[in-house]
């Protein structure tokens, strides 16, 4: 099983998926990708909300321990949905404590600012391995005014640095850089010793997640800074149609797909 020691260690780029269901995590896993997050991009991705603002510990308990049931190498990282932390510390740690203890998970991942350095380094004491997560934060929407790209300033970009470094010395194992200048995911990978997993973040990370509806080609549409290496959605489609055509035109099912006992009734 891949651990969060590993992942530091590792040398080649670090791969990253979300899964949200048994499914679809045991395909990333058998694929070898080093990490499933259990994002609470599960709001978007797979219940329908416009944001990650509803999410509910309950929807991210529930999606991880169907993620952990399927997986057997990659290391199970759960989100910390919003308000889930930062309100209250015990809280907090009761929180990210029972995404491991009932769910199944290896580590969280927590949203960072300035309020989340006390509690990385809590939840570290305690035995939680914290990955953090900075640029954008999409549980910031209505703060930042949308999803648009952070650190594009020398003075912000300076100010994900601190962060970054300040979540590294609280004793976070990783970090999620979101939807930032090439320029700024180059500069903080280089100033941590903790690998930095980018996401809109350029080439210059130690590794890459993407959101698997993105990834596969099942989401609507796909942010700038992602790409679809398949087309889900399309096969999903032609599959449905195919199979309500069948049943209209009688071809489904037919004798291959119907038993018979003999019975005379
Ligand atoms: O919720 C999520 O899936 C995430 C990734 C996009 C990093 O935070």
């Amino acid at each position: 099983m891949v651990t969060v020691a590993d992942l530091r260690e590792q040398d080649e780029p670090i791969t990253m998926l979300t899964a949200y269901d048994a499914p679809t995590a045991e395909l990333v896993d058998e694929a070898g990708i080093d990490s499933v997050l259990v994002g609470d991009s599960l709001g978007n991705a797979m219940l329908g909300y416009d944001s990650t603002i509803p999410v509910t510990m309950d929807d991210v308990a529930r999606a991880t321990a169907a993620v952990a049931r399927a997986v057997d190498e990659a290391l199970v990282i759960s989100d910390l949905p919003f308000l889930s932390y930062g309100v209250d510390s015990a809280e907090s740690v009761a929180n990210a404590g029972r995404l491991l203890k009932e769910a199944g998970a290896q580590a969280v991942k927590i949203e960072s600012g300035p309020h989340t350095v006390e509690l990385t380094e809590r939840l570290t004491q305690v035995g939680i391995p914290v990955m953090a997560h900075l640029g954008l934060t999409p549980q910031h929407v209505h703060g930042i005014g949308g999803y648009a790209r952070q650190g594009t300033t020398e003075e912000q970009a300076a100010e994900i640095l601190d962060l970054a470094e300040a979540h590294q010395e609280a004793g976070a194992f990783g970090l999620v850089m979101e939807h930032v200048p090439r320029e700024v995911g180059a500069a903080v990978t280089e100033a941590l010793e903790i690998p930095v997993i980018g996401i809109g973040a350029g080439p210059d990370t130690d590794g890459q997640v993407l959101v698997v509806n993105d990834a596969v080609g099942f989401s609507p549409s796909v942010p700038s800074f992602a790409r679809a290496f398949g087309d889900v959605r399309g096969e999903m489609r032609d599959a449905i149609e195919a199979y309500r055509d069948a049943v209209v035109e009688g071809t489904f099912p037919d004798d291959g797909h119907s038993h018979s006992e003999g019975l005379d009734l």
